[in-house]
């Protein structure tokens, strides 16, 4: 995810340095022009923004390791799952704090983020965020810290409902007698025309348009309906949001 947001800021030209201690990584990293070390005490050196970007077991020991280096008035932006503000501020005792939930399509600049922050950024701090998440995606700033659980629950664990729904419609169109690479164009480009036509309709108004009266859509909708496909959605995010407030509750 790191990676992912790196290479959003360096296209739109933000002045960055990732740090990993996975040296490994460092090819790829220079591979797409992104400056990268694995000396921390080099990457925070006069860093107005530290993105926090290890996994959340992860999150006690880099603060630890890096907490002497950060400067005063630094923003701490964390991305990791599960943990809260509070906690992020107790580990390094900073009161500027960020907290995005991304997703996994930012790897590919399209990528939905859910954020809040801290009452003391200041707005031209907060208009770089926006701008930072812009650079991968989409964004939208909540007031209310409990709504990035319930973005957890959406779009941050939405792509796999995406791709499990995907993955039933080329099942069953192979099921049908096509080959599994037909099966899955006719799946994923009916979800991506479907997708456009979604941005700028009603959806009801679209489901309409194709289950003409007595049709074969009207048909398949029945089963939907019947099978409470819209309630096992619903159960589905309350479970996700169930389970990001536990997390919270661990770190
Ligand atoms: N993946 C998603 O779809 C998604 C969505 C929303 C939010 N997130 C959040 O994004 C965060 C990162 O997830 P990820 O899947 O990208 O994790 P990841 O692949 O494990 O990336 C984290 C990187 O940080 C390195 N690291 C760990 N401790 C470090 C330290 N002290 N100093 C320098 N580098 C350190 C890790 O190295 P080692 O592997 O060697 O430890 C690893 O290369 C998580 O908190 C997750 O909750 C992920």
């Amino acid at each position: 995810m790191g990676f992912a947001l790196a290479r959003g800021f360096i296209k739109e030209n933000f002045n960055i340095i990732v740090c990993d201690k996975r040296v490994s990584l460092a090819d790829k990293y220079r591979a797409e022009n992104i400056p990268f070390t694995d000396n921390s005490q080099k990457a925070l050196q006069g860093a107005h923004f530290v993105i926090l970007a290890v996994k959340p077991q992860d999150a006690k020991s880099l603060a630890e390791s890096i907490k002497e280096y950060i400067e005063k008035e630094a923003v701490l932006v964390s991305i990791m799952g599960g943990i809260k503000m509070q906690n992020i501020s107790n580990y390094f005792q900073s009161k500027k704090i960020v907290r995005i939930m991304p997703n996994l399509p930012t790897t590919k600049l399209k990528g939905m983020s859910v954020w809040t922050c801290s009452e003391s950024l200041s707005s031209e701090e907060k208009e770089t965020i926006k701008k930072l998440l812009s650079s991968v995606g989409k964004e939208i700033f909540t007031e209310t810290e409990d709504m990035i659980d319930s973005a957890t629950s959406v779009s941050g664990s939405g792509p796999a409902y995406f791709f499990l729904f995907l993955k039933s419609l080329i099942d069953s169109a192979r099921k049908e007698g096509f080959s599994s690479e037909e099966a899955k164009l006719l799946a994923l480009q009916t979800g991506l025309g479907a997708i456009e036509l979604a941005y700028d309709n009603d959806l009801d108004e679209l489901i309409q348009q194709v289950a003409s009266k007595g049709g074969t859509t009207e048909r398949a909708l029945k089963v939907f309906a019947e099978e409470e496909f819209t309630a096992i959605v619903e159960k589905a995010v309350q479970a996700a949001k169930k389970r990001a407030q536990e997390m919270s509750e661990k770190f």
